[in-house]
């Protein structure tokens, strides 16, 4: 009884030794995560996995592995850095999820952004670079665009984000068709709250349309048209003209036509977003100032408008 007390005691007493020496390697290990990728690019020699992310330089945005809701699926995606609530703007591996966070994601010996498993399957690409290893960086950008570019010369950009939308639509962001390779930016809504994989509905611009308009579709069969543009707002979304936060233009020019909006107050977070019900909701984050002992009241995301009834 008298040894088996003792020697419970000496175990108390040792752990009790340990917990210093644990605290201290925690703050090492967790320093040294974040010292190892404080910014805001992915280049050959620094890749991003575990609990490691990339910053964009203001602030505004984070990347690195997530898991949505109570899921146990991990994928890459971006999201506000800023705002409290966990809110994911761009995923790159919606398709296919990831069990854990043992997978790389790292500039390629072609050069493309790629996101490997430990045997070295890509699970996602960027498939486009078509250079050698040192010549491509990507680097997340303050307006949540991430870029995939020629590491000697910046402005020559192979890859973005903003080209292959996901669910949501950022202001600086493009919507609509790349006359040059064809491409179209769709957005397509989540599965369901905790599956980023393309749900029924989508939005694109009327790819056969003689006018510019929206159109939202139901799998292929459209059920919902934004009207014409008239040049400030479409003719089936009256309420537009109320939206005073939003400058909105389409361009068409020899590349490329697309719809692109701007918020006259930089300080607004805001986004445009195709939800798992079909729904188009604009969203803008309301932060009060006004705070309830020690915790910050009315931080939400508040519907602007939702351009579908459901
Ligand atoms: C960078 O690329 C652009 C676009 O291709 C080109 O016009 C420019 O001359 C290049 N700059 C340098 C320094 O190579
Ligand atoms: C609205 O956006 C267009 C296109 O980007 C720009 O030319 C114009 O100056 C903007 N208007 C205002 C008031 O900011």
């Amino acid at each position: 009884m008298d040894t088996h007390v003792s020697a419970e005691m000496g175990i108390r007493s040792r752990q009790r030794l340990c917990l210093p020496f644990a605290f201290v390697y925690l703050f090492v290990v967790s320093l040294e995560t974040h010292l190892t990728i404080a910014v805001d690019s992915i280049s050959p020699v620094q890749s991003l996995s575990g609990s490691q992310t990339i910053t964009s330089q203001g602030g505004n945005f984070e990347l690195g592995f997530f898991t949505p809701g109570t899921s146990r699926n991990y994928y890459i995606g971006i999201w506000y850095k800023k705002i409290s609530e966990q809110t994911v703007v761009w995923v790159a591996n919606r398709e296919t999820p990831l069990l854990d966070t043992s997978s790389e994601l790292k500039i390629s010996e072609d050069g493309n952004l790629v996101l490997v498993q430990q045997s070295n399957i890509a699970v996602w690409s960027t498939n486009s670079a078509s250079g050698t290893r040192d010549s491509t960086v990507a680097k997340l950008l303050d307006n949540g665009n991430l870029i995939l570019r020629d590491a000697s010369n910046s402005s020559v950009i192979i890859w973005q984000s903003f080209d292959h939308p996901t669910h949501i639509w950022l202001p600086g962001g493009w919507f609509g068709l790349n006359k040059i390779t064809g491409e179209r930016q769709v957005l397509t809504s989540w599965r369901n709250s905790e599956d980023p994989a393309p749900g029924p509905y989508s939005l694109e611009i009327d790819p056969g349309g003689s006018s510019e308009h929206f159109l939202m579709r139901d799998r292929s069969i459209r059920y919902w048209g934004s009207g014409e543009w008239n040049g400030r707002i479409f003719s089936g979304i009256p309420e537009m003209r109320l939206y005073y936060i939003y400058n909105f233009s389409f361009i068409d020019d020899d590349k490329a036509k697309y719809f692109t909006y701007s918020v006259y107050d930089p300080e607004i977070i805001t986004q445009h977003e195709i939800d798992e019900s079909g729904q188009i909701k604009q969203r803008t984050w309301l932060e009060s100032s006004k705070r309830t002992l020690g915790k910050s009241s009315n931080v939400h995301w508040a519907n602007q408008a939702t351009y579908i009834d459901g």
